[in-house]
């Protein structure tokens, strides 16, 4: 059985559909097959971030309402034989989205892939609670600024309530990814510190991304940046917070600064 993961944040434009791909090529370049699913209907982005866009046939929307099979919607990355991507629509409303139709296609594709990861669309509402029902694991992306952090602390509370997994009575295993981060704004005091966010947030810090061109450019290249520019700072920084979720231990390090976080932020193997 695979593991689901959802990319939440409660605000929008923190950087959830680009850390959705980074990390699902990161883990699929390490050898895991894995399946990104785009629950922001409406909008419908990660096919772009992933350059699939032409390649759109049938979504998460035709699945649920039984107008496909889960395989015709289903689009294999052209670069890696073991990343797919579930599209969502970009024309349809959001209530088609069923709890029970979600149900369905997340336990067929646990079956068929090592990680589900859901691509959540911004805000509390249905849309986010969808997404976020089935994780096994979460990752709260989130930006050092006062607005994301209180979102993302709103977004834990539904994580710990709002799930399968919490209403079974278990711990929903919860991972920071700190994203945009820029080490000339945070000197000069534009930005919250790492030590701030992660005091407020009080979960494991899972990576910090700095902000960088190279994410643009990947993006206009229809290309995770793990793909597009595997050497770069931020494609690097992706690479190590993949191989943390495999539970392995890697030191954080904070852009810009030479101290690393090592052990005590990041304690928690991935179960
Ligand atoms: N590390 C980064 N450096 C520079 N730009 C970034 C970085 N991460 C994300 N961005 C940019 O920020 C914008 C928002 O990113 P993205 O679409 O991934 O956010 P999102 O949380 O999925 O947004 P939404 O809530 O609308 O779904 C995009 O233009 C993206 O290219
Ligand atoms: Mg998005």
């Amino acid at each position: 059985m695979g593991k689901v993961l959802v990319v939440t944040s409660g605000k929008g434009g923190v950087g959830k559909t680009t850390s959705s791909a980074a990390l699902g090529a990161a883990l699929a370049q390490g050898g895991a097959k894995v399946v990104v699913v785009d629950f922001d209907v409406g909008l419908r982005n990660l096919d772009l971030v992933m350059g699939a866009e032409r390649r759109v046939v049938y979504d998460l929307v035709n699945v649920i309402k039984g107008e496909a099979k889960l395989t015709q919607a289903l689009i294999r990355d052209k670069r890696l034989e073991n990343l797919y991507l579930l599209p969502a629509s970009q024309t349809r409303d959001k209530d088609n989205l069923t709890e029970e139709g979600v149900e369905t296609v997340i336990t067929a594709l646990k079956k068929a892939f090592d990680w589900v990861i859901c691509d959540s669309p911004a805000g509390i509402e249905r849309g986010a609670t969808l997404a976020m029902r089935h994780a096994d694991v979460a990752i709260v992306v989130t930006n050092p600024e006062v607005s994301s952090v209180r979102d993302s602390d709103r977004i834990i509370g539904l994580l710990d309530s709002k799930t399968l997994k919490a209403e079974a009575g278990a711990e929903m295993e919860k991972h920071l990814l700190l994203t945009r981060y820029d080490p000339a704004r945070a000197d000069r005091g534009d930005m919250l510190k790492v030590d701030d966010v992660l005091e407020i947030l009080s979960i494991p810090l899972l990576g910090i991304i700095p902000e960088s061109m190279d994410v643009l450019r990947a993006s206009n290249l229809g290309a995770p940046v793990t793909l597009a520019d595997g050497q770069s700072a931020p494609a690097k920084a992706y690479f190590d917070a993949a191989r943390r979720l495999n539970g392995e231990t890697v030191s954080v390090s904070v852009p810009g600064e030479k101290r690393g976080f090592f052990g005590k932020l990041f304690g928690r193997k991935a179960a």
